[in-house]
């Protein structure tokens, strides 16, 4: 099939390559000329482990091409995929300039029948709203169609290539079948539904997602409380089926571009019905509170960070990207930075972007994990990029003033810890909160 893919960032850049991989000709478009010159050199955009390669395969076998024509681009496909971002406006409600700008250049460009499918995650109704500018601005006949993406950052090629379900969304009999096509090669595993459910699919499985991840940050919170450990808690309540072992990663809370921003897009969805979904408001809260129990932690074995000199291992959002969009990272370094801590930070790829969100005197960004640690007061590991869960704990305490850590991911365990002096505090582990060594709790029934 051809196809054209409006918009090259994480979603649009992946889907159409990996589609180009499945035998597909694909074009993908971006009004960004930089991006798109760099793509045509064959540099990435964005770090994503496998992306490079496979471009270079594709563009090679001639099936993937890059442009910022998007007419042309229209013109030459059967299926125009639209991909641009929906960022978050300031009162959390999704930005649709960028699809109703596309939508109106994909119909001013349409030269006969084409399917418009939309992978940007849009509120419900957007897509009744493509259709009605694309209708104001072309004559010719097409099919709107929801396919959300599922896709993670840092694995986004294998989870694209081997997806848990394609949702595809539409009232046209006749595209989906054209688009159960395109997505067989990919799974047996396709949900044929209407346009509305199909984006609320999106939105409730994120905030779903969330919902589990705050679920287990509250009960890491209570675990270190009570006297448990909470990834005995996730083992345990994981092996029941109807639960599932995946997102019950107590941590410092979730970030990165989607679940932060979809979140509170389906909270003003909602509210625009007149329905308060208060069970996502507190998830978000909780979200938000989360990342400051590493600086609670700090202060409790520092007492005041004023002064104190403070490394942070970790600037991505998560591992295996160079993403900082809303990563913890970001808070909690500006309140070091606020309590007049001196901040030591490194990332192994994510340092250039954490610098155009946050460049202050008092944030020193190091080149190695070793030049961070140097003569800190303490580290708090921040992303479990596997270079710090590898790190001796002998060598880091070596490096460190005062052997303090604050593992903000619960990466170490008790084995890397036994015999060394390292004050260790990590989430919901209170067992663990060695060479402070407090006594379990009296709990009062
Ligand atoms: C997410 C969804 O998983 C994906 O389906 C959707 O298309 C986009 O949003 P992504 O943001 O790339 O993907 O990363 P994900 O692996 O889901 O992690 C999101 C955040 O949750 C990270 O900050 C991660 O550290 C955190 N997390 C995840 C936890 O704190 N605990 C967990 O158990 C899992």
């Amino acid at each position: 099939m051809k196809l054209a893919v409006v918009g090259t960032g994480y979603v649009g850049l992946v889907s159409g390559v990996c589609f180009s991989e499945l035998g597909n000709e694909v074009i993908c478009v971006d009004k960004i000329q930089e991006k798109i010159e760099m793509l045509e050199r064959g540099e990435v955009p964005i770090y994503e482990p496998g992306l490079k390669e496979l471009i270079e395969s594709n563009r090679n076998a001639g099936r993937l091409s890059f442009t910022t024509d998007l007419a042309d681009a229209v013109r030459r496909s059967d299926i125009v995929i639209l991909a641009v971002g929906t960022p978050p406006l300031p009162n959390g409600e999704a930005n649709l300039s960028y699809i109703k700008d596309a939508a109106k250049e994909i119909a001013q460009a349409m030269n006969g029948y084409k399917i418009v499918m939309t992978k940007s995650t849009v509120p419900v109704g957007t897509n009744e709203k493509i259709a009605a500018i694309i209708s104001e601005y072309s004559v010719h006949h097409f099919d709107t169609v929801s396919v959300p993406e599922f896709l993670r950052e840092g694995s986004a090629i294998k989870d694209t290539l081997n997806p848990d379900r394609i949702v595809i969304g539409t009232d046209s009999q006749a595209a989906a079948e054209r688009i159960s096509a395109l997505h067989r090669p990919l799974t047996d595993q396709i949900l044929l539904t209407d346009i509305r459910s199909a984006e609320m699919i999106k939105y409730a499985s994120n905030a779903f997602l969330a919902t589990k991840i705050s679920f287990i940050n509250e009960i890491a919170n209570i675990c270190e409380k009570v006297g448990a450990d909470v990834t005995k808690v996730s083992e345990g309540m994981g092996f029941d089926k109807r639960i599932g072992s995946s997102f019950l990663k107590a941590g410092i809370g979730y970030g990165g571009s989607c679940f932060p921003k979809d979140t509170q897009a389906l909270i003003q969805i909602a509210g625009h019905v007149d329905y308060e979904f208060k069970l996502l408001k507190s998830v978000v809260e909780v979200n938000r509170d989360q990342r400051f129990n590493v600086i609670n932690k700090l202060e409790t074995i520092l007492g005041d960070l004023s002064g104190k000199t403070i490394a942070v291992w970790g600037l991505a959002f998560k591992p295996e990207t160079d993403d900082v969009r809303d990563a913890p990272a970001f808070e909690i370094i500006q309140t070091l930075i606020d309590k007049g801590a001196h901040v030591k930070a490194y990332d192994p790829i994510a340092t250039d972007n954490f610098k155009k969100l946050l460049v202050h005197p008092e944030v020193k960004y190091c080149g190695s994990a070793v030049e961070a640690a140097e003569q800190a007061d303490a580290l708090c590991l921040l992303t479990e990029w596997k270079e710090f869960t590898q790190f001796s704990i002998e060598a880091l305490q070596k490096l460190l003033k005062r052997p303090i850590l604050i593992d903000g991911r619960n990466v170490f365990s008790e084995e890397q810890l036994a015999g060394t002096p390292m004050i260790y505090y990590s989430v919901g582990r209170p067992g663990m909160n060695q060479g402070v060594r407090e006594q379990m709790p009296v709990l009062q029934f």
